[in-house]
């Protein structure tokens, strides 16, 4: 069976580098897929602009306050189903997902964290790893289950975390290594090399 081309949905809140990383990398042919949708539930957020820019398909969707999680992420899984996407790919999305829209995109919704998972899931991963006198970090991309950062691992890469270090020093190290591992792992995704699930 082959695969089929990528459709990407990619969701953020925020700066969206490795958004911007994996769109560059998709200029260069480095990744055969399209970026069907940028979605975020932040308006502000920098990362929409540049989507614009680009001309992309970009919508920002904030929760209305009194909003149940399961009937804000229908919508997203509407919009998301109708742009077509085939993956959903979550790049400093900071929102909690509800059961239905993990289960609705299983073996097809990944995420980057900025840690060697297992190791210090949730937030502040940056500053877990400098409080608990680590030698190496990293990063990891994994498939999204119902827990926090604890899905199926696909790919790692390690960092070094030197004497002196601050959070900030750290993540500035760690997401470099971000915008490479993404991309990476996207074109194997595309090619077929890392195995996800198509759509029903
Ligand atoms: C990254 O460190 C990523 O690992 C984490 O959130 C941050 C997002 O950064 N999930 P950006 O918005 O991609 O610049």
């Amino acid at each position: 069976m082959t695969t089929p081309k990528l459709n990407l949905a990619v969701l953020i809140s925020g700066r969206g580098s490795n958004f911007k990383a994996i769109h560059q990398a998709i200029l260069n042919n480095e990744i055969q897929a399209n970026i069907c949708l940028l979605l975020s539930n932040q308006k502000n957020a920098e990362g929409l602009e540049y989507g614009q820019q680009h001309g992309l398909k970009t919508l920002a969707l904030e929760k209305e306050p009194g909003l149940s999680r399961e009937a804000y992420d229908e919508t997203l899984i509407k919009h998301i189903d109708e742009a077509g996407a085939n993956l959903v790919v979550l790049a400093g999305y900071m929102r909690l997902l509800s059961p239905k829209f993990v289960q609705h995109y299983e073996g097809r919704l990944i995420n980057i964290h900025p840690s060697l998972l297992p190791k210090f899931p949730g937030l502040h991963a940056q500053r877990q790893a400098l409080e608990a006198r680590v030698n190496t970090s990293g990063c990891t991309v994994h498939f999204v289950d119902e827990g926090c950062d604890t899905g199926p691992i696909i790919a790692q890469r390690e960092v070094p975390v030197l004497p002196g270090d601050t959070e900030e020093s750290l993540s500035a190290r760690i997401l470099e290594q971000e915008h490479q591992l993404y991309p990476e792992v996207l074109a194997q995704m595309a090619s077929g090399k890392i195995k996800w699930q198509q759509p029903a």
